[in-house]
Order: C-alpha cells, then structure tokens, then sequence
C-alpha cells in the first residue's frame, strides 16, 4: 500500500522528531497533541531544530520551507483521518494508548496502519487492543530523532508480512536504517543500552571512579559520542527507570534490577536534562 499521510500522536520529544523527519520525507504530516500549549510546544522545537539546521549549514532554506509546509498541527484526532500510517508516541500507558487507538480508529480507514514508538510495552498486547492486530506494528526511533539514524521494526504475534514489509519501507523511506527486534522487552538496542546504564550506576556506587572520570573513560576509551552518566541524563532517568522496571519483571534476572541510586534520584525528581539536575546539573 502507498503510504501519503502520515499521522503522529503526541508531539513531545519523540512525537515532534517522527513528525520533522516523516515532513522532511515529503510526506504530508499532521501531528496530533492533547492541547495547544502542548502542541505549540512540540511545533516549535521543530521549527527551531530546523532553523538551527540552516544554521549549520545542515539544512537548506528550501527543505526548511518544505518540511514546515508538509506539516500541520491539531488537537483533533478526526483530522487523521486520511492518514494511511499513523504512528503513538504518547506516554507509556497502556490505557491512554488504548483510549487513543480505539479514537483513531473510528476515524481512520480499516486498512491504516498504526504503529507504536513504545520503547517498553508489548507490541502484541498493544496489537490485540485494537481491531486491527495484522495492521499494527512497532516502530522504535532514538532520540534525538532527527539525528540517530536507527529505527527498530517490531512484529507483534499478530502483525501481517504485509504490515511489516510497509513498517521496514516506511523507515528506510525516512532515510533511516531499519532493524528488525523481537517483540521483548528492551527490543534490541534497549536491551542491551540499559543494563550498561545500569552497570555505570552500581559501579559508581561501589566506588569504581567519579562520574567525570567514568563518563571520560567511557566516550574518550571506547569512542562512545556520550559517557553513560551524560546519556542517562540525556535519555532521562524516570525513562531508564521505568524501561528497567518492566525488563526486570519480565526477565527477573540482576542485571536488569534498577539500582538503589537510581530509584532515588527519580523519586527526588533528579530525572536528567529536562528538570535540570540528574547526575550532572544543567
Ligand atoms: N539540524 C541538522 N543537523 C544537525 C542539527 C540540526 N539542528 N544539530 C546538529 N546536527 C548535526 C551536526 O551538524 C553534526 O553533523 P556532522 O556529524 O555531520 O558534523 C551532528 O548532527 C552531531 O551534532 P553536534 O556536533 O552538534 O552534536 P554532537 O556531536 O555533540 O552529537 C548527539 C549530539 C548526536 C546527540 C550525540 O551526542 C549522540 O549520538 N549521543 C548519543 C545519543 C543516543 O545514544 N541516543 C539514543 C538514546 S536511547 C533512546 O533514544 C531509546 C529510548 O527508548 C530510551
């Protein structure tokens, strides 16, 4: 099926980053929020990403124009209704996401595809809260999602190879390098990133080097763009938390246990750069 409209639920971090670069593709993007401070907020980290793009040099004034004018903003889930993809990137709840699929689906066309950004919940569990558990699939992005250039395709039980076929073509056509992970917690990337974040902070805890040193180590020792403590900030602590939490229920293995600082520190409100003070203060 030939993909033309694109639309995103949630214009956060994540939501803002999938409706620039779907914009940047040329396809025609309408993003959803829950308001328009909300919504307005998410606009402008996109017009600002892209004028600092011009900036550098990294962006053209003409594919800044183009990328803003394939990109509408609403508050009104019935506005997606042509969209032949749409893709959540709203908060990690299972109710607020199924609440949001069963309003997408009375608007949207029976064969829409809708995608998850979900970097935790089950893809199939997401899958069957729908009416449309062949058309459903996990499309995983990295932050920041204009810059990182891989985006994880995740098949639920359920997924068609249709679907998944769409999913894959649908990220390349972003100018991204699509992966295929199981449906498992952490995917692929997670599952591997988060028990090294964890590691970092029980090593810190038991005295293996400071932060600095550590972090030093990491990015000037192994050529990593950002030491472990700079990138929990950076991916946020109550996020890693929260990823561990669900990766330890499901494997019930140590290695996925968050640690005692880290619960802490996102029970203290320390959740990395977006409250201003993690590990490091901003
Ligand atoms: N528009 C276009 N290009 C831009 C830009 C903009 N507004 N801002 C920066 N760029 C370009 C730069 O020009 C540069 O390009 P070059 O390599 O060709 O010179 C490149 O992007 C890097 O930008 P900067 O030089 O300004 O910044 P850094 O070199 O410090 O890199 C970073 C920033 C890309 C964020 C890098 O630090 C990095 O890769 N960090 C790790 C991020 C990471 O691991 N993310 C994944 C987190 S896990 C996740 O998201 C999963 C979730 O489920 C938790």
């Amino acid at each position: 099926m030939e993909i033309r409209t694109v639309g995103v639920l949630g214009c956060g971090l994540m939501g803002s980053g999938i409706a620039q670069v779907s914009a940047a593709a040329g396809y025609r993007t309408i993003v959803r929020e829950v308001n328009d401070p909300a919504l307005q907020a998410g606009l402008g980290r996109i017009r600002k990403f892209l004028a600092d793009g011009v900036a550098k040099g990294k962006v053209t004034e003409d594919a800044q124009t183009k990328t803003l004018g394939n990109l509408t903003g609403t508050t009104s889930t019935a506005d997606l209704k042509d969209c032949d993809i749409v893709i959540e990137a709203i908060v990690e709840s299972l109710d607020e996401k199924r609440a949001i699929y069963q309003a997408v689906e009375a608007v949207v066309r029976p064969e829409t595809i809708i995608a998850s950004n979900t970097s935790s919940l089950c893809i199939t569990e997401l899958a069957a809260a729908t009416t449309r558990p062949d058309r459903f699939g996990g499309l995983h992005f990295f932050n920041p999602v204009p810059l990182m250039k891989l985006v994880e395709v995740i098949r639920a039980l359920t997924t068609s190879e249709e679907t998944s076929r769409a999913l894959t073509a649908f990220a390349g056509s972003l100018g991204k390098e699509p992966i295929t992970a199981p449906d498992r917690p952490g995917f692929i990337v997670n599952r591997l990133l988060v028990p090294y974040l964890l590691d970092a902070i029980r090593e810190y805890e038991r005295g293996l080097g400071t932060i600095e040193d550590i972090d030093k180590g990491m990015k000037l020792g192994c050529g990593y763009p950002m030491g472990p403590f700079t990138l929990l900030d950076f991916v946020g602590l109550d996020t890693t938390y929260y990823i561990a939490n669900i990766m330890f229920e499901e494997f019930r293995e140590p290695r996925f246990a968050p640690p005692p600082l880290l619960k802490r520190m996102v029970l203290a409100g320390y959740h990395g750069r977006k409250t201003k003070r993690g590990f490091y203060s901003y």
